[in-house]
């Protein structure tokens, strides 16, 4: 059975007291909620991520990840975060090839599947991210230039490594813009992106594969997504900066 996930990406906000007070309220408001079987996963910046696992670390169904790490093991690279350091505050996961990394850093599938390799090699769960841009979606090249992102980043793994991802599918066009794809949209490329996966590994491996949608994802428009068969959770920009939207986010699972 894969996992249900709820993952906050928090980007480039929140000083550390700030976080850690927004970490408290979420873990307040989910103590007794029905989310229990919802893995929450918390994405700070990197200075936070230690003390955000201290917070976490004995509740159940919490986990915190990086929102990137460097593609080198360790060397002279001023200002860079490798995986094996991230891996030891405590983090298990790692976001990697979010669409603002590749806009933004020029972060190329070739370069994104080092990153993969490293993160697996320090223990890490990759969140991989995928998704088209609106020209692309617009001129219907969105199944095409998905299944190139699996296949140049992440199709080399062996069958083991593979079965370990978390993927995201994150159409550009949604990301903090307030315009959300359709339940239909994101079911439709939830499910390619699953049968491109069996192509390659195998229905017990596709099957199992959580695929979270991210795209300007929100309390209201949540449980319509959620509720698709191929959307397994979602990974939240904007509204997981607010305890109480994340938390509805959360709950949409069990309503
Ligand atoms: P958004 O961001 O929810 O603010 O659109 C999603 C993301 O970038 O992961």
């Amino acid at each position: 059975m894969r996992k249900k996930i709820v993952a906050g990406n928090w980007k480039m906000n929140k000083s550390l007291s700030q976080g850690l007070q927004l970490v408290d309220e979420i873990i307040a408001a989910t103590s007794d909620s029905p989310s229990n079987s919802v893995l929450k996963i918390i994405a700070p910046p990197f200075t936070h991520l230690a003390s955000v696992h201290e917070k976490i670390k004995t509740i159940s169904g919490f986990s915190v990840a990086a929102q990137n790490c460097h593609h080198m093991s360790n060397g002279a690279y001023t200002g860079e975060v490798s995986s094996e350091m991230i891996h030891s505050t405590g983090t298990s996961y790692v976001i990697i090839g979010h669409s603002e990394r590749r806009q933004y850093f020029g972060e190329s599938d070739s370069l994104l599947a080092q990153k993969v390799n490293l993160a697996l090699t320090n223990n890490l769960i990759p969140i991989f991210c995928i998704g088209e841009n609106g020209e692309e979606r617009k001129t219907n090249q969105h199944l095409e230039v998905v299944k190139k992102q699996l296949k140049e980043a992440l199709f080399h793994l062996s069958p083991p490594d593979f079965s370990k991802l978390i993927i995201a599918y994150e159409p550009v066009w949604a990301i903090g813009t307030g315009v959300t794809a359709t339940s239909h949209q994101a079911q439709g490329m939830h499910n390619y992106i699953r049968s491109e996966i069996n192509k390659k590994y195998g229905k017990e491996i596709s099957e199992n594969t959580s695929i979270l949608y991210g795209g300007s994802c929100n309390p209201q428009n949540a449980q319509e997504l959620f509720a698709c068969l191929d959307v397994d959770g979602g990974l939240i920009g904007g509204a997981s900066l607010k305890a109480a939207d994340f938390v509805s986010i959360i709950n949409s699972f069990a309503n």
